[in-house]
């Protein structure tokens, strides 16, 4: 049975130059270039879609060629597209250096994305009522994923964080609104440092045991379920005591799946908007049900070149690891 996902996002142009290794300052390689669809948020639209879930988007766009094709690929897709149209404003831009081994560095230029506004968000009331989901990222106004956090648990909505990029600006309060949050190992490190003054990097918290991680877990955000995305450690899941969501343990690590990665970009992405999509469609199932799921999507999205274009279905999902 599909679920209903509310993804409140960006939308970005990606322009992705692929060469054998990144060129380290003043450095120049020969590669090859192509552009497409991604920014945070719409890649976990996508992806939410793509998973089976029925789908709306909250995003800001200019006037341009690449707020367009963002009306178009949401229709493709069946997204149903809330956009806040800033005419004097670009769409979004994300500039992506990918080597051989799939690995990407990015730079986002925001544009509208950081235009959205609050009042846009809390227009949308009969988006938030139908939601079962709702699933935020941090490359639009902080404001902006506030209010959608805020309305989506007024509305009974699980209410998902994906606290990506790793600078981006965060609250206490803000964090607070969330259900769930799903960090990568980057962002995690970047949350402790921000919010509990633990000083920590991305390779130490891989390396940690699960006792550990799921102490450090606690200490993040004792009101939520914490899933780091750990890369070649895998997936590791936190649930505060009295919330286990159908799990039958508090804390657990799922193994990553093997994939042929050539272009990680949006991994993140497919994690958390099929997590979404699995949990709005299976409310009494276990959430590590959910989490296997996800894990399988975001592999195999590694497995082609782009962001949003290069989600899977849930059929190819299913076909390559067997039934969810
Ligand atoms: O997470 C990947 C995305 O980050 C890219 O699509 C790019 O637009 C940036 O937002
Ligand atoms: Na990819």
């Amino acid at each position: 049975m599909a679920g209903t996902v509310l993804v409140l996002g960006s939308y970005n142009q990606d322009h992705a130059w692929s060469a054998d290794d990144l060129p380290a300052p003043g450095a120049t390689r020969l590669g090859s270039y192509t552009s497409g669809p991604g920014g945070k948020g719409f890649n976990q639209a996508v992806a939410a879609a793509r998973a089976g879930a029925r789908t709306g988007f909250v995003t800001a766009l200019g006037e341009d060629a690449a707020a367009a094709t963002a009306r178009a690929l949401a229709a493709a897709d069946g997204i149903v597209l809330h956009a806040e149209v800033h005419g004097s404003l670009p769409s979004g831009t994300a500039g992506i250096f990918v080597d051989a081994a799939g690995r990407n560095v990015i730079v986002v230029a925001p544009g509208a994305n950081a235009a959205l506004t609050p009042g846009f968000v809390a227009a949308l009331d009969p988006a938030f009522a139908g939601a079962d989901v709702f699933l935020a990222q941090l490359e639009v106004s902080p404001e902006a994923v506030h209010e959608g956090l805020r309305r989506a648990r007024a509305a009974n909505a699980l209410a998902i964080l994906n606290p990506a990029p790793a600078n981006a600006f965060t609250t206490e309060a803000l964090l607070r609104q969330a259900d769930v949050l799903t960090p990568n190992e980057t962002e995690f490190a970047a949350l402790l440092q921000r919010h509990r003054g633990l000083a920590c990097d991305a390779d130490t918290l891989a390396a940690q045991d699960d006792a550990a991680l799921h102490a450090l877990c606690r200490e993040l955000a004792p009101w939520a379920t914490v899933v780091v995305t750990l890369g070649a450690s895998g997936v590791f899941v936190s649930h505060p005591g009295e919330a286990l969501r159908g799990d039958a343990t508090g804390a657990y690590r799922l193994r990553p799946e093997a994939v042929h990665a050539v272009d990680t970009t949006g991994a993140g992405d497919a994690f958390s908007g099929a997590l979404a999509a699995a949990l709005a469609a299976g409310a009494d199932a276990a959430f590590a049900d959910a989490v296997r799921f996800a894990n399988r999507f975001a592999a195999l999205s590694t497995e082609r070149r782009g962001a949003a274009l290069a989600m899977p279905r849930r059929a190819e999902v299913e076909e390559r690891f067997g039934p969810a």
